[in-house]
């Protein structure tokens, strides 16, 4: 029996398959624990059920002599000091497969809120602004036929393409190593599915933004600072794109104050790609599986550090 810190309640029961094994310590609050509480929690673990609102950063995981397995509950990693662990011989895991479904299904609920202005849409009726059917009222642009830049060939990126086929688009994946700054003026709509990295961050600026269409929505169900946030609001505000739909953003949450917040064209979803229920119990059981692996001593079955990585510092 190991000692687990969990720093959330999950969805489903996942964590009962844990607790019947292990030593289960769960954070209880409905927001992250202050750094000095995932640190206490963290100390006296062997196994840490985190999420990707937890920074696992190289000073804390060196604060933890026992640990062993660091099991993140999403599939992005960019959380967790993946080195650093790795130096030390510690597993780090994540949930690929499982919830790519439901991240393709809201990239393109997204991209057909923005492209049909969905939300200025609903506003105009809420607020009885409403008054007849009209041949030019709240006027979009078509999904269908659309030509649709993926930066990213993933698998939720593939997933995307997949769906995108059936509207009729030409779409294009950028990859790794990919000049975007040749495809952006071509898309009208550029939707980001790579990982968050040190190549990533910021990949989307003013260069970029000023490449693409001023017809054009931007769609980020990745991570936050792959976009430039204060580079978008200033797109937005001069018409450079014509919207942005955003799932995550930088910071997250964005501040009901923030600049970009009043931004023409922006919606904004806090960060719920995966959050189906199907996808988000299916998470924890691959959480679990992960750190019940890890604690057994065996690899992890869904591991970001593979035996490769982890080799060096095990044989010290
Ligand atoms: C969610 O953003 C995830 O990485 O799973
Ligand atoms: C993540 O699941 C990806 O490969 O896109």
């Amino acid at each position: 029996m190991s000692r687990c810190f969990v720093t959330r309640e999950l969805p489903g029961s996942a964590l009962d398959r844990l607790r019947g094994e292990h030593e289960v310590e769960v954070w209880p609050d409905r927001s992250p624990p202050p750094r000095d509480r995932l640190a206490e929690g963290t100390r006296r673990a062997a196994g840490l059920l985190c999420l990707l609102t937890d920074p696992i950063d190289a000073d804390l995981i060196a604060a933890c002599p026992d640990l062993r397995a660091i099991s993140n509950y999403a599939v992005g990693t960019d959380n967790v000091d993946v080195a650093a662990a790795s130096a030390r011989g510690i597993q780090v895991g994540n949930t690929p497969d499982v919830l790519t479904e439901a991240t393709a299904d809201l990239t393109l609920a997204l991209m057909l809120a923005a492209l049909r202005r969905l939300p200025e849409a609903e506003a105009e009726v809420r607020a009885g602004r409403w008054r007849t059917w009209e041949p030019a009222l709240l006027l979009g642009r078509d999904l269908a036929g659309a030509g649709v830049l993926l930066v990213g060939g993933g698998r939720i990126g593939r997933a995307v393409a997949r769906r995108l086929g059936g509207f009729g688009c030409h779409v294009v994946i950028a990859g790794r190593g990919d000049a975007l700054a040749d495809l952006l003026g071509d898309a009208d709509v550029v939707s980001l599915h790579c990982p968050l990295t040190e190549d990533t961050r910021g990949l989307i600026g003013a260069a970029e933004l000023d490449a693409m269409n001023p017809t054009a929505v931007l769609v980020n169900t990745a991570r936050g600072p792959i976009v430039d946030a204060d580079a978008l609001e200033q797109a937005l505000r001069t018409g450079a794109i014509a919207a942005a739909a955003l799932d995550v953003t930088d910071p997250e949450p964005l501040p009901a104050d923030h600049p970009l917040m009043g931004a023409p064209g922006l919606l904004v979803t806090p960060h719920v790609g995966s959050a189906t229920h199907a996808a988000r119990e299916a998470m924890a059981d691959l959480a679990v599986d992960n750190l019940l692996a890890a604690l057994a001593g065996e690899p992890m079955p869904h591991a970001v550090n593979g035996a490769d990585s982890l080799r060096g510092a095990r044989s010290d």
